[in-house]
């Protein structure tokens, strides 16, 4: 009898455990959420406040010795690690949180930005291949490869708009445009969270650097930002809005101050606009320290202050400042900071980690075998080298100097970059991959040329002004039925901290050209660089140019694939080249002004440089193909529309010329009178589109309100009635058809 009263209860109590595991499995994210936090001590919510850097390289000034990180995570009190990358290095910290009294998994963040074990182009360059599909695969492998890596979380997409070319982070974002950074914003942060979080190929994605980090004074990184709020919203805020509203699941907010506020306690920036207005459910990072450098913008006295205001202001997590932990229990006793504000950051970032899947399995994206499989994966390989081409831009190509022949008998490659590899990764690399698998221009021309007999050179270094190594050039250019010439910058200058005041082809470089054209010989020359350089003699006599930026893995490869015409190149500036640093900032979507220039010479009483055209060296949208393209037979559905309505505007694309190409047909409106007064041009869409020898393709595009809305002086998403010019081409300095319509009060027929 007592055997059988046993066996009931044991199977009565093996029932309630399931039926109480089968409750806990059906409960919400938010329902856990809110049980955990019932269980936390104060001490443990603001342990998950704080993050500090892992054991990989530091990627800024490590202010104090914490002692032993290990322990610190045993007691709960670091929520998150950064700079930690590889199943071995997060597992073992993971193991550190596991002995923790909640056993609250640890968040990994790493600076994923264009790569992980496989580095694709720099993120500017591939913004320069206009392909929204490209750059999402791009992210998507770069999530894939850190997920198996360990790694929950990149601090990327960088969305910041940037305008001046010496600041050195051009290189991280997608440019000067709000619409082309928008969409590319979106295409980022698809790529890096894939199918969504908790699946095991994506990653979270951080939108940063909110807000308006790019238009740092002078390009000085760090520096302050002073803009109406008015450029703020139509200018800088767009790309943000746009990875919001593509789902990212974290922002990180920024250095500098806007207007005199500094971002990490911008409430204005994070509250009313960011989790107010836009409803952003995730949670907010500060940037490196950014918290405690309050003290040296002399907004706050000390740390105290510091971890106050960026709390209240809705700043999250606090990377490596350590006010929070160090500040935020005394806060809440004194009463400044409320613990439903503590719970608020708690509850945000808790939920990132049960979507990331964390509680289920801590270790689940730290898989040895998964590490092993998933990395560098011929397919990788692939596209790595597919977005490598598509980055490329074609500047100049005179006399068809491009594409090269498959019969010539020798080729000289001259130039400090010739035979660089890990140079070709760029900034923001990591030093995961294998870097002998990286291909050197040398190396992809050795894939390439067949038959044809490499002469190599170096000529120059990039920064040193000896020009020793000329007259060795000189005669193996001299050998050769064309030159190509690798020149740029090193990698280094560009980057975080990497502004430079001088953005001139560096050292001798330019020399080195102009002595090789002395040759008389065909020259094609490569740049390499994280922004746009200042090259005029290179680009006022050299008969073929191509912008390579930092093209990743297979730069050699690509290289080459272009410069033999196996792959036409249809890239198109993301970002405007100016003459010289005194034009900057110098982009396209300006105002017209009270007394604009006509043309590049007019100086009477014009807004004009009396040394200078106004007109920059490269254009944004610039990029030319291997063949030609003709537009024509603009037509429209209506030439007037209302609020409400929309109409569609068509060309005909022709490739008029001899190989197959990819154009970028883009389309610019400009609304003639308004108040305020709009740029004289914004780019509103476009298209890339492939067409064969000869063949014509209808583009059309569709025109409504949003393309047509602007701010006004109340930040007030607004349409005005009026007339709009309507300008399409093929970059925004080669406008080739053009006309007007006009957007009514009320509905026309
Ligand atoms: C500082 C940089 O501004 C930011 O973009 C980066 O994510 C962090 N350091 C972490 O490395």
């Amino acid at each position: 009898m007592n055997r059988i009263k046993t066996i009931i209860s044991i199977c009565l109590l093996i029932s309630l455990i399931t039926i109480g595991n089968l409750y806990a499995q059906q409960k919400t994210i938010p329902q856990k959420v809110e049980d955990l936090l019932k269980k936390m001590t104060l001490a443990e919510k603001i342990g998950q406040l704080n993050q500090l850097n892992g054991d990989w390289e530091a990627t800024g000034p490590i202010t104090k010795d914490v002692g032993s990180k290990l322990d610190a995570i045993k007691r709960g009190e670091i929520g998150s690690v950064l700079n930690i990358v590889g199943v071995q290095h997060t597992r073992a910290f993971q193991d550190a949180a596991m002995q923790s009294r909640l056993k609250i998994p640890l968040l990994f963040g790493q600076d994923v930005i264009h790569g992980y074990s496989i580095t694709f182009p720099i993120p500017l360059a591939e913004a320069a291949s206009w392909d929204m599909p490209a750059i999402e695969k791009s992210a998507r492998i770069a999530a894939t490869e850190a997920a198996a890596g360990g790694v929950h979380w990149t601090f990327a997409p960088m969305v910041d708009i940037a305008r001046d070319p010496r600041w050195g982070r051009v290189m991280e974002g997608a440019g000067e445009d709000p619409y082309l950074g928008s969409l590319i914003a979106t295409a980022r942060v698809h790529g890096f969270q894939g199918k969504g979080l908790g699946n095991l190929d994506a990653v979270m994605s951080c939108a940063k650097h909110f807000a308006a980090y790019g238009a740092a004074i002078g390009g000085r990184d760090y520096n302050s930002v002073d803009m109406s709020l008015r450029t703020l919203w139509e200018i800088y805020l767009p790309p943000f809005k746009a990875a919001a509203d593509a789902g990212a699941a974290t922002f990180m907010n920024s250095f500098n101050d806007l207007n005199g506020t500094p971002a990490s306690a911008n409430s204005y920036l994070m509250r009313d606009i960011l989790k107010g207005k836009w409803g952003f459910k995730g949670f907010v990072v500060s940037d490196w320290g950014s918290i405690g450098e309050m003290i040296n913008h002399g907004y706050v006295k000390n740390n105290y202050e510091a971890a106050n205001a960026s709390i209240n202001a809705g700043s999250d997590m606090d990377m490596e400042s350590r006010s929070y932990i160090n500040n935020l229990a005394k806060l809440v006793a004194d009463k400044k900071v409320s613990v439903s504000t503590i719970d608020e950051a708690v509850r945000r970032i808790l939920t990132k980690k049960f979507e990331l899947g964390l509680f289920d399995d801590p270790y689940r994206f730290s898989n040895a075998e998964r590490e092993k499989s998933v990395l560098n994966t011929p397919e990788h390989v692939e596209a790595a080298r597919e977005m490598a081409r598509k980055s490329i831009v074609l500047l100049k190509n005179e006399h068809n100097v491009l594409p090269l022949s498959k019969d010539l008998n020798s080729i000289a490659l001259i130039g400090p970059l010739v035979t660089a590899k890990k140079e070709m990764k760029g900034f923001w690399s990591l030093d995961v991959g294998d870097e002998t698998k990286i291909v050197s221009l040398y190396e992809g021309m050795q894939q390439a040329a067949g038959k044809t007999k490499l002469l190599v050179a170096k000529g120059c270094d990039i920064t040193d002004t000896s020009r020793a190594g000329f007259d060795e050039a000189y005669k193996t250019a001299m050998h050769a039925d064309v030159v190509i010439m690798a020149m740029g910058e090193r990698p280094d200058m560009t980057g975080e901290a990497k502004s430079r005041s001088n953005i001139h082809l560096p050292g001798v470089q330019e020399d080195l050209i102009k002595a090789i054209m002395a040759t008389g010989k065909p020259v094609v020359v490569l740049l390499m660089s994280g922004r746009p350089m200042v090259f005029n003699w290179t680009a006022d006599h050299v008969p073929a140019i191509l912008y390579t930026w930092w093209l990743g893995n297979q730069a050699g490869n690509a290289m080459a694939d272009v410069l033999y015409g196996n792959y036409n190149p249809g890239a198109k500036l993301p970002i405007t080249f100016p003459r010289t640093e005194g034009q900057i900032p110098i982009y396209y979507n300006h105002y017209n002004t009270g007394r604009p220039a006509h043309g590049d010479n007019d100086v009477n009483y014009t807004s004009a440089y009396i040394d200078l055209p106004n007109s920059p060296k490269y254009a944004f949208g610039h990029g030319l193909s291997y063949t030609t393209f003709g537009y024509s037979n603009l037509r429209f559905s209506k030439k007037f529309l209302s609020k409400n309505e929309s109409i569609t505007v068509s060309f005909d694309l022709q490739n008029t010329g001899k190989y197959a190409g990819e154009e970028v047909a883009q389309l610019y409106l400009r609304q003639m009178v308004s108040q305020p007064v709009r740029p004289i041009k914004e780019l509103k869409g476009f298209q890339k589109v492939m067409l064969q020898p000869g063949e014509t393709k209808t583009i059309t595009f569709t025109i409504d309100k949003q393309k047509l809305s602007f701010y006004n002086d109340q930040l007030q998403w607004i349409t005005e009635p009026g007339e709009f010019g309507l300008m399409i081409g093929s970059a925004s300095d080669d406008i080739r058809l053009q006309d007007s319509f006009s957007l009514v009060n009320t509905p026309a027929h």
